[in-house]
């Protein structure tokens, strides 16, 4: 049977100074197909609202899609960390929901943990969670959910005075139990301090090298999604391309008649087919 990995081995590798790899995933075939390749930690993000249902944000993603995404996931995954995100209202409104929404990730989905954006106050909502069994993952810098209301998609922690908030939150989130933390966007430098500074692994995404793991969102990786693409975000492969010159490619043939071919197709055997054409094959 597959090892699973858990957050015990994920901080073990932070203590050896190796590095970890998480990957973000939506469905049962790419779960499957990262886990297969090795990631340590798979996310079930709610980028979901944005590269796989189409919203122009994260902020509409609701509960039950993030369920529905989150299931199909834990089919797919046996080795690395499932972690469901909790999307925008999950966590905000009362501690009490907070808690119920990470459970429901856990009990209905078969996550091992859940992520939780910044706000002011998140800490003691995380450590609810954490009070009721549910390891918890923070993520500071860029926090999507709130980003238009907070200037924007750009850089967090470019001056000294934001940069100190955002290693001060790392921290508050690392003191109520936080098993690991994802820095979004933030200077490389501020990353590094981070880093240092917290005994729990770091993940960055557009933070740079120092971190103790990189995370990429599994769409932008494989060039899945072109509505635009994070200048930090390496494109591995070109799938938007491949998907749209093989469906291509089945419109012109079946157009042509040149698919099914014969490969393709299954007949009868010539008697049953005789019987057919008399007749007799009905009675
Ligand atoms: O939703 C998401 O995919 C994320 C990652 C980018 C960390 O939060």
């Amino acid at each position: 049977m597959t090892k699973r990995i858990t957050i015990a081995d994920l901080q073990a590798r932070k203590r050896q100074g190796g590095k970890l790899a998480m990957l973000t995933a939506y469905d049962y075939p790419i779960a499957k197909l990262v886990d297969e390749a090795g990631v340590d930690m798979v996310l079930v993000g709610d980028s979901l609202g944005m590269v796989v249902l189409g919203y122009e944000t994260t902020t509409p993603v609701t509960m039950d899609e993030m369920l529905h995404h989150a299931k199909a996931a834990r089919r797919g995954v046996s080795r690395a960390l499932l972690i469901g995100d909790m999307p925008f209202l999950s966590f905000r409104a009362t501690r009490a929901d907070a808690v119920r929404n990470a459970g429901r990730f856990v009990q209905e989905a078969g996550c091992d943990a859940v992520k939780v954006e910044w706000k002011p106050g998140i800490e003691d909502t995380a450590r609810a969670i954490i009070d009721a069994g549910i390891p918890v993952m923070g993520h500071v810098g860029l926090t999507p959910q709130t980003a238009a209301s907070e200037g924007g998609f750009g850089m967090r922690g470019k001056d000294a005075e934001s940069a100190a908030r955002i290693i001060a939150q790392a921290v508050a989130l690392q003191e109520v139990g936080c098993f690991a933390m994802v820095l979004e966007c933030i200077p490389d430098v501020v990353a590094q301090e981070i880093t240092q500074r917290l005994s729990i692994p770091t993940i960055g995404i557009g933070s740079g090298p120092f971190c103790d793991g990189q995370v990429l969102v599994t769409y932008d990786l494989l060039g899945l999604f072109d509505r635009f693409t994070p200048a930090f975000a390496k494109r591995y492969a070109d799938l938007s391309r491949v998907i749209r010159e093989a469906s291509a490619s089945f419109v012109q043939e079946v157009r042509a008649g040149a698919f099914p071919g014969k490969e393709h197709t299954r007949s009868m055997a010539p008697d049953e087919y005789d019987k057919l054409k008399k007749g007799t094959g009905y009675e």
